[in-house]
């Protein structure tokens, strides 16, 4: 079955940059991607993450997989780690802009910190808006390619924890596909994001410092409304093979909400019947 998805190798030639690839969902995908028959960038600041990534995935040829210090933030950087994939490798095909911070986790508006809020729109939006400018820079000449970048459910879903930069980020990462989507699409060139659910990451970890990852996970399970399993970041990098393979050829545009159905449900009115009524909770 050719190009489709049986095939085994699904990104057998494909070349790609990965930002934020040194840990957790990036980790994941570059994992995945490489197993797929893809030469792969990793563009991260943490060097040390980045190179012994690299040393294990290219345990049987090094050629395969390559770090590049990049802060996404800097324009230079990125412009460096896509001209390293077409020096290296020769082309461009997937710049999956992963790469995200949080922010400050302290709450309420009032106490909110200009720096940290552009810090924030500066790793996850303006590191995104330069990742897919030099990607494109590269991909219209060879009228194809396929941009990704990591969102998030809280661009569907707001779970009422304040983090008004990262909510706000990634509502704009949201917008950026999206009018990507349409300036590119005459160049062959399609432009989705992926929005998950929570993962137990680095990232996510940072939220819950005081408990352990079995606390953090029965939490995530329990407010989750898909029962029986546990999201990962395999899963997420899943979602990116998926959009990244010439298996969604004609998906362009399209925020990918990988959530079991957490941002489709609001159970407020029903716990707040059960409150009132104090009838037995529903099982969650
Ligand atoms: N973990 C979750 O629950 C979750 C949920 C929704 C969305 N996301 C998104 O997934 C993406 C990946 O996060 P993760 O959970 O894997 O966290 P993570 O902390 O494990 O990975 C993020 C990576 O980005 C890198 N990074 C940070 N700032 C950078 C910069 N300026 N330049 C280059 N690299 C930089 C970090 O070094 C790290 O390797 C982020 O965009 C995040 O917002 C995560």
């Amino acid at each position: 079955m050719e190009g489709g998805v049986l095939t085994a190798k699904r990104l057998e030639g494909k070349v790609a940059v990965i930002t934020g690839g040194a840990s957790g969902i990036g980790e994941s995908t570059a994992r995945l991607f490489i197993h797929h028959g893809a030469k792969v960038i990793i563009a991260d600041v943490q060097d040390d993450l980045g190179n012994s990534l690299c040393q294990e995935l290219g345990s049987n040829d090094q050629t395969i997989i390559t770090f590049v210090h990049c802060d996404v933030t800097k324009e230079d950087d990125v412009r460096n780690a896509v001209d390293t994939a077409v020096s290296k490798y020769g082309k461009l095909d997937i710049m999956f802009n992963n790469a995200g911070i949080v922010g400050n986790l302290s709450g309420s508006i009032l106490e909110a910190n200009n720096e940290d809020f552009k810090r924030v729109l500066d790793v996850n939006v303006i590191g995104g808006l330069l990742g897919a400018k030099h990607a494109a820079r590269v991909m219209i000449p060879s009228k194809k390619g396929t941009i990704l970048f990591t969102c998030s459910a809280v661009s569907v879903l707001v779970v009422g924890d304040a983090l008004h930069a990262y909510v706000a980020s990634k509502h704009a990462v949201v917008g950026l596909t999206k009018s990507l989507c349409v300036e590119l699409g005459q160049f062959g060139i399609r432009v989705n994001c992926i929005s998950p659910y929570g993962v137990l990451t680095p990232m996510l970890r940072k939220g819950f410092e005081t408990m352990d990852d079995t606390m953090i996970e029965g939490i995530l399970s329990q407010a989750s409304n898909l029962k029986g399993v546990n999201l990962k970041a395999e899963d997420i990098a899943q979602a990116a093979l998926f959009l990244a393979s010439d298996d969604s050829k004609y998906v362009s545009g399209l925020n990918l909400v990988v959530d079991g159905g957490f941002t489709t449900t609001n159970p407020a009115l029903l716990n707040a019947v059960v409150t009132a009524t104090n009838l037995p909770m529903p099982p969650q």
